[in-house]
This record gives C-alpha cells, sequence and structure tokens, in this order.
C-alpha cells in the first residue's frame, strides 16, 4: 500500500460487485465497512469475508452509518436505485469521495447500451451533489467474478473519471492496491463510455460464451 490504511465503506458491499471490491481492499490492508439496508446482511457479509481472507478488518454496518464512518465511500447498487442509495447516504458525504461504479443497465437488454437522458449515470450523481462531494466513476468494466478470484490476475484495466483530479488519482492508487490497473480516462462525463462498455462486455460475454470480458488500454506503460 502505498499510504496509509484507508477507512472505505462499499454502499450495497452484500451484492456481488461490491463484495468482490470489499474482498481486495480489505486484502490491500484497507479497514472496510460493508453497507446494507439491513445491518444485519452487512456483518453476516463482512463475517464471510474475514473468513475467506483469513485476515483484515471488515465489518457492517446500515449504508448511512457506513458512509458516515469512512473516508471514501463506494456505491455498488443496480442503476434503478442509484440516485435513492445517493440520497440516503448524502448527509454523510460531504466534503469527502464517492466513487461510484453503477454502469446504467435497464433489463432485460441489459446488453443494448442505454444511457439515461442525462448522458452518464455517474455524471448525473455528480450534478445531483454538487461540489460538496468530489464523485469518481470507477470499476463499471470489472466483473465480480474476476475481482473476488484473489489468486487470479484481473484481465482488465479500470477508467477512472472525476472533475476533481486529485480524488481520480486518489482512486487511481486504489485500484492498483487492489492489484488492477487504473487509467486516468478524464473528467466525470467521460464515465458515459466506460458506463457503454459495460452493456457492450456484456454482449461480447454472451456472444463468446465467456463470463467477464474486459478491457485492456494499450498506449500507456503499466
Ligand atoms: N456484478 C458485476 O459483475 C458488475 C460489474 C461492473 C459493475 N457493476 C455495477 O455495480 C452495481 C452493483 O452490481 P451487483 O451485481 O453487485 O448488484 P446486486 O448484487 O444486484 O446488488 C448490490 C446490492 O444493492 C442493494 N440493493 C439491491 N436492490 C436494492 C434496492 N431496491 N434498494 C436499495 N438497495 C438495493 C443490495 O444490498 P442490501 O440488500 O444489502 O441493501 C444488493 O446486495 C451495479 O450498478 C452494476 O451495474 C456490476
Amino acid at each position: 500500500m502505498s499510504g496509509k490504511p484507508k477507512t472505505i465503506a462499499v454502499i450495497g458491499g452484500t451484492g456481488a460487485e461490491g463484495s468482490a471490491i470489499a474482498l481486495r481492499l480489505a486484502n490491500a490492508g484497507h479497514r472496510v465497512i460493508i453497507g446494507s439496508r439491513d445491518e444485519a446482511k452487512a456483518a453476516k457479509t463482512a463475517r464471510g469475508l474475514v473468513e475467506r481472507l483469513g485476515k483484515g478488518e471488515i465489518s457492517g454496518a446500515s449504508n448511512l452509518a457506513a458512509a458516515d464512518a469512512a473516508a471514501i465511500s463506494i456505491l455498488t447498487v443496480p442503476f434503478a436505485v442509484q440516485s435513492g442509495s445517493v440520497a440516503e447516504i448524502r448527509p454523510a458525504l460531504t466534503g469527502k469521495i464517492l466513487v461510484d461504479a453503477t454502469a446504467p443497465l435497464v433489463p432485460p437488454r441489459v446488453n443494448r447500451v442505454q444511457l439515461p437522458p442525462a448522458g452518464s449515470a455517474v455524471a448525473a450523481i455528480q450534478g445531483l451533489l454538487g461540489d460538496a462531494v468530489r464523485v469518481v466513476s470507477a470499476f463499471q468494466n470489472v466483473s465480480a467474478d474476476k475481482l473476488k478470484n484473489l489468486d487470479t490476475a484481473v484481465d482488465c484495466d479500470v477508467l477512472v473519471c472525476a472533475d476533481d483530479a486529485s480524488a481520480r488519482q486518489s482512486v487511481i492508487e486504489l485500484v492498483e492496491e487492489m492489484g488492477l490497473r487504473g487509467i486516468d480516462a478524464g473528467p466525470i462525463c467521460n464515465s458515459a463510455a466506460a458506463e457503454a462498455l459495460t452493456s457492450v462486455l456484456i454482449w461480447i460475454n454472451r456472444k463468446y460464451g465467456v463470463a467477464g470480458a474486459g478491457i485492456r488500454i494499450t498506449g500507456p506503460k503499466s
């Protein structure tokens, strides 16, 4: 780890993507709080992850309590409940970083790009929260299946977008501590590209019968 351990909340961390991100953050030495609508469910997920890892500081809490105790919150809930979940934790976010992994998938045609009218699901959240919260977009293109397997290198880059360059850099460092390559992909409006790619990757998974198609950016050295 490059810096000191951070306290990081994973909102909706009981789900597939959130628990896999939590596992990697705890493995890197960070203190992780699993957030849930149900504290008991959060605590159970946390216990399961500690058991799996055999080490690490992972606890469970309500989504709001988790965000309140953390320096950085990572949002991992379905698109349909993204804005409601942000509203729930908003009082705890002022002056902090919110990393949003939301891909705007609209069932049943999740393998078709269907970006929201605002152009990007994550950019819309930055608009909602204003300058008081530094919103960062990341993880839309890396599957939970890949993240949760700590023994295998993840064959996927992570595009990181934010209007605040220092927040972008902080999240790129977190991504690298998790064992992936983070790519500075520019301001939050560019998140539209990462969000759209998720549907393309789901299409590729089905077309080629693979579990976790990913992306690699050529050019920058790792
Ligand atoms: N799965 C992947 O491989 C993957 C990859 C890249 C990006 N993503 C993105 O990451 C996000 C999470 O994906 P996921 O597959 O982990 O989703 P998920 O397992 O379906 O849901 C994650 C968590 O969201 C909470 N949640 C579900 N319904 C809710 C509701 N109606 N209101 C409030 N909270 C609700 C639940 O937590 P509680 O019940 O504990 O509150 C659930 O455990 C999505 O936006 C997805 O596009 C996923």
